[in-house]
């Protein structure tokens, strides 16, 4: 059975992950009326993404027999400076979520809870990955500059995803 503890602990990530969705969606729609269109559609993928991640925190606390308890959701900004300054925002972010990740595994480790250990490892490696992807862009944000030619080439890439 879930310790009180940690289903509260899970209970706040499946929140955490609603804000995720709801801070790539605020973010798309940014992009969006600055008429970065690639941009746009990644994070509208990415806001899809994190509602999944989510769903499986909701899942996986029905699963054990526990209850659902959703919260209220903070209000995400609407504007940021650049999109340099939108996917900066984004790898902060991320790296936000992974350590809230690994709290929770420890906790899962504390409470020695094995199959939340084994449902939270999933979200360790995924990690790795938002944080890789994250990284990419900014990187390559850093490397075009002010160049709109540059920008509007990568704005292209990230349409395809
Ligand atoms: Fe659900 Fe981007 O972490």
């Amino acid at each position: 059975m879930l310790s009180q503890k940690l289903l509260d602990a899970l209970n706040d990530q499946l929140n955490a992950e609603y804000y995720s969705s709801y801070l790539y969606l605020a973010m798309s729609a940014h992009c969006e009326a600055e008429s970065f269109r690639g941009m746009a559609h990644w994070l509208r993928e990415q806001s899809k993404e994190e509602m999944e991640h989510a769903m499986k925190f909701y899942d996986f606390i029905l699963s054990r027999g526990a209850r659902v308890q959703l919260k209220e959701l903070p209000t995400p900004p609407n504007h940021w400076a650049s999109p340099l300054a939108v996917f900066e925002a984004t790898l902060a972010h991320e790296r936000h979520i992974t350590e809230r990740i690994h709290k929770l595994l420890d906790l899962a480790v504390a409470e020695h809870d094995h199959p939340g250990q084994v449902f939270l490892h999933w979200f360790v490696n995924e990690q790795v990955e938002e944080e890789a992807a994250a990284q990419l862009i900014v990187d390559r944000m850093k490397m075009v500059g002010d160049s709109p030619g540059g920008l509007l080439i990568l704005d292209r890439e990230l349409g395809a995803r």
